[in-house]
């Protein structure tokens, strides 16, 4: 059974921005968030865990969003009103975010596409993918950055519900954290002058 394509998806296409980032400058953001084998090994897992859950997850997200008029601001259209389509269509690719974040195997490729999703936070990229002329120009940074709290405490009760130790659970939430900041620093690179970031 082959699966869908994903609208505006394109991880290890030719369709994506190549990160600045050098293999060696890479490898020292992975030691500065501790991110090891052991923590490779849980996001496997998590993958697992999560793999049936995704849309109840995204249901978690989107409610969260949804009900902070200053974040489901920057899914409204010129209009000012939330772009259904816009919501939608992200939704679909953010789906498959989960996923990658689990299977992440932290190649160019991969890297490549956090430089383009952080792209499509700003001004450079942000509503392209979907063809949405979107009342934001940029996701604020800060948002960005602080959403890492929410993206990571709603994840722990999905990872916890499928009957693994404490310990287990307690790993692969760890370990998402860890993924989670590393990507959120990677895609702040577009936001800031190249010789700060
Ligand atoms: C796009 C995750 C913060 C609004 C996306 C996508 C993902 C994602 C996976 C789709 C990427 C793709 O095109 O393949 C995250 C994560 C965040 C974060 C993990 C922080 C931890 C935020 C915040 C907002 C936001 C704070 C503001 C409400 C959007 C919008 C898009 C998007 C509007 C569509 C961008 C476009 O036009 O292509 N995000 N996001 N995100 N996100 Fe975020």
């Amino acid at each position: 059974m082959t699966t869908p394509a994903i609208p505006g998806y394109t991880l290890g296409t030719s369709n994506v921005a190549r990160s600045p980032l050098s293999d060696e400058e890479f490898a020292l953001l992975k030691q500065t968030v501790l991110l090891g084998e052991d923590d490779v090994r849980s996001l496997r897992l998590a993958g697992e865990v999560l793999d049936d859950q995704i849309e109840a997850v995204l249901d978690v997200w989107y409610g969260f969003v949804g009900s902070h008029p200053h974040l489901v601001y920057y899914f409204s259209g010129a209009d000012g009103k939330p772009n259904m389509d816009y919501l939608g269509g992200v939704r679909r690719r953010f789906g498959q975010w989960i996923r990658d974040t689990c299977a992440a195997n932290y190649d160019r490729a991969w890297l490549d596409y956090q430089y383009e999703i952080g792209l499509r936070h700003t001004s450079a990229k942000k509503g392209k993918t979907d063809g949405i002329a979107s009342a934001a120009q940029s996701i604020n940074l800060r948002y960005l950055i602080a959403f890492i709290v929410p993206i990571t405490a709603t994840i722990k009760p999905f990872l916890a519900k499928k009957g693994h130790s404490a310990a287990e659970v307690e790993a692969m939430h760890t370990a998402w954290f860890k993924s989670i900041t590393l990507q959120i620093t990677l895609w702040s690179e577009p936001y800031v002058a190249p010789s700060t970031f």
